[in-house]
C-alpha cells in the first residue's frame, strides 16, 4: 500500500466579508508522487498550500501533513518539509552560497560550504554561487529558492508556481530539476497555471476553480475521462469562426484565436470534416492533434489559463 503524505478533508477557508477561497475541498496525496494543483488566479491554490504549511488557519476541515495536523503542531514536521513560496525573492545582498548557509542555520543544521556548494551545483547554479543574489535572473532566483528549500532534504516539497513568468528554457530547466527531486524520493506538491507543465510532470492532478476541486486524476486519466480523442484545430478564425462552427451544430471552443473542435471517435471525423469544409471561413491552417490537459480544462470551465491571466 502506498503511504498517504497529505490528507485534506472538507477544508474551508473564508476571508471576510464573504470570500470562500477554499470551499469544502478533500484530497489525499501519496508518497513519491508529483501532485499538481492547477487553477486560474484566485482559485484558492496558495491558500491551501499555506494552510498545509502551517501559515494560515482554516475556517473548517481537517488536514494532516506527514501524519501531523499542521494547524496545531507544524513545528513537529518543520524539518521534514521544504517550501518555495509564490513569487520567491532571495535576499538581494547575500550570495547564493551565503543565502543557503543562512537558511541551514534557521533549520539548526550543521552543514559545510562543500555540502552547500554541491547543492547549488545540483540545482544548476554552479557558476552563480558567489554573485550577489540581486544580480540573478528570475529563473536563477527560483533555483536558489529551491536549493534553500532542499537544505533539510525534505520528504515533502511545496513549490507554489515555481515557473510562472520564466522563459521556456528556464521552465524546462526547472522541470528537469523537479524530476530529479522526485527521482530521489521526495513527494512534490506543485501549483501551476501551466497545463502543459502539469501534464508533463504530474502523477496526480487536481483542477481547482473558485475554491472547489472540479476534476481529479492522472493527466492521461483526466484526458480519457473528460476529453475526446482528437481535436481539429482551425487556426486564426477567432470568435466569428467559433460562431460559424457552432451554428453548424458542432461542439467547439476558442483559444488564442484558434477554434478547437473535439472529435470523440474516428468514425465521427468524416461528419466533422464534411461540416467544416462547407464553412465559408478564411482558415490560416487546419490540422488535427491529440487532446491535452488544457483542452480538458477548457471544456470543464470554459476558460483559458495563460501566464496567470484568466480569459473568460
Ligand atoms: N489574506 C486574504 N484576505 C482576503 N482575501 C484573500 C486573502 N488571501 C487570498 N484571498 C482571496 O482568496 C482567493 C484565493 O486566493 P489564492 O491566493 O489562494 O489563489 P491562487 O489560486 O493561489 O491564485 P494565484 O494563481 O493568483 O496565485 C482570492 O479570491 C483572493 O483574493
Ligand atoms: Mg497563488
Amino acid at each position: 500500500m502506498k503511504e498517504i503524505i497529505v490528507e485534506v478533508e472538507d477544508l474551508v477557508k473564508r476571508y471576510p466579508p464573504d470570500i470562500r477561497a477554499v470551499d469544502e475541498v478533500s484530497f489525499s496525496i501519496y508518497g513519491g508522487q508529483v501532485f499538481s494543483l492547477l487553477g486560474p488566479n484566485g482559485a484558492g491554490k496558495t491558500t491551501i498550500v499555506e494552510i498545509l504549511e502551517g501559515l494560515r488557519t482554516p475556517t473548517a476541515g481537517r488536514i494532516r501533513v506527514l501524519g501531523v495536523d499542521t494547524t496545531r503542531k507544524y513545528a513537529a514536521i518543520r524539518k521534514r518539509v521544504g517550501t518555495l513560496p509564490q513569487n520567491f525573492e532571495p535576499f538581494d545582498m547575500l550570495k547564493p552560497i551565503e543565502a543557503v548557509e543562512y537558511w541551514a542555520r534557521l533549520f539548526d543544521m550543521r552543514t559545510t560550504r562543500r555540502v552547500i556548494s554541491e547543492l547549488l551545483d545540483r540545482v544548476g547554479l554552479s557558476e552563480r554561487k558567489n554573485l550577489m543574489s540581486k544580480k540573478l535572473s528570475g529563473g536563477e532566483k527560483r533555483k536558489l529558492g529551491i536549493a534553500m528549500s532542499l537544505i533539510n532534504e525534505p520528504e515533502l516539497l511545496f513549490l507554489d508556481e515555481p515557473t510562472t513568468g520564466l522563459d521556456p528554457k528556464a521552465r524546462r530547466d526547472l522541470w528537469k530539476l523537479i524530476e530529479e527531486i522526485q527521482g530521489r524520493g521526495t513527494t512534490v506538491f506543485l501549483t501551476t497555471h501551466y497545463l502543459d507543465e502539469a501534464e508533463k510532470l504530474s502523477d496526480d492532478v487536481a483542477i481547482m476553480h473558485k475554491g472547489k476541486i472540479i476534476a481529479r486524476g492522472t493527466p492521461s486519466g483526466l484526458i480519457a475521462q473528460h476529453g475526446k480523442t482528437t481535436v481539429v484545430v482551425l487556426e486564426g478564425v477567432g470568435r466569428d469562426g467559433l460562431a460559424e462552427v457552432t451554428r453548424r451544430g458542432l461542439e467547439a471552443t476558442e483559444s488564442n484565436g484558434d477554434v478547437l473542435v473535439p472529435v470523440r471517435d474516428p468514425a465521427e471525423m468524416r461528419t466533422v470534416f464534411a461540416k467544416l469544409s462547407a464553412l465559408e471561413l478564411k482558415v490560416k491552417d487546419m490540422y488535427t492533434r491529440r487532446q491535452t490537459l488544457e483542452d480538458v480544462f477548457l471544456s470543464l470551465v470554459g476558460t483559458k489559463m495563460d501566464e496567470g491571466v484568466l480569459q473568460e
